[in-house]
């Protein structure tokens, strides 16, 4: 059977991640979870003093990119690739608030595109990749057999990100969450790099009122039927 490539691209907490596994686990492909390349890059980034709330010190973190290297292994218990930070596993610290609220700035600095697409591109050779990001159907794999694109209302997608930091343990304000959404949306829409787009060929998917389970069968169907269609 032919393999395709299956771009996912939207807005934050629009539930991506979620179906990329899941699709990736039911067609026995590789997923990449290119927003979590992001966060290692903002994370490093936070470690060595180069941003806070008031600072970005961007071309510190452009002359040190050489020494950021950025991989994923297959955790079996968990059922996916974790992000490892120049080989220590960093999944769980990624996924903080904190991180969230400095990721956008740092995903705006052309030079780490730059870097991080080159990466996301050699992970595809082989085709068998569902990745999930914000311009993975526009600018990494602008020829992609299948494209998605998510949306959800900016509330639905805070409460649900709220109770996943809740439920991991984290003292957050549901205020701060949907601040941290409304916030990374305008400004990963509005970068001058690689803004969050919808392709033009892309296929728009709102789960707002849609449960796991039918956002998963739809959009199997889909996948299935683009996968017969290259055949
Ligand atoms: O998918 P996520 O919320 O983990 O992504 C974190 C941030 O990284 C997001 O706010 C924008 C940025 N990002 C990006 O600019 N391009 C991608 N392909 C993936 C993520």
């Amino acid at each position: 059977m032919n393999k395709i490539t299956i771009a996912i691209d939207g807005f934050s907490s629009t539930g991506k991640s979620t179906v990329a596994k899941q699709l990736a686990r039911a067609l026995g492909y590789v997923y990449v979870d290119t927003g979590a390349m992001y966060r290692a890059v903002t994370f490093y980034a936070m470690q060595n003093g180069l941003i806070n709330k008031d600072d970005f010190n961007s071309e510190a973190l452009i002359y040190q990119l050489p020494k950021i290297n950025i991989t994923f292994k297959f955790n079996e218990a968990l059922g996916f690739a974790e992000v490892y930070l120049n080989d220590v596993n960093i999944e769980n610290k990624v996924r903080t608030l904190e991180v969230s609220s400095f990721v956008s700035k740092v995903a705006a600095v052309s030079q780490v595109r730059q870097k991080l697409v080159e990466q996301q591109q050699k992970m595809c050779q082989d085709k068998g990749v569902v990745m999930d990001g914000r311009d993975i159907g526009t600018v990494v794999f602008p020829d992609a057999e299948l494209k998605l694109f998510m949306t959800a209302s900016a509330k639905t997608r805070a409460e649900r990100r709220f109770l996943e930091l809740i439920e991991r343990g984290d003292k957050v304000d549901y205020e701060d969450v949907l601040k941290n959404v409304e916030e990374r949306d305008f400004l990963d829409s509005n970068r001058a790099d690689s803004p969050l787009l919808k392709a033009k060929d892309a296929i728009e998917i709102d789960n707002s009122h849609m449960t796991l389970d039918e956002q998963f069968n739809k959009i199997l169907q889909l996948a299935k039927m683009t996968i017969e269609d290259c055949e």
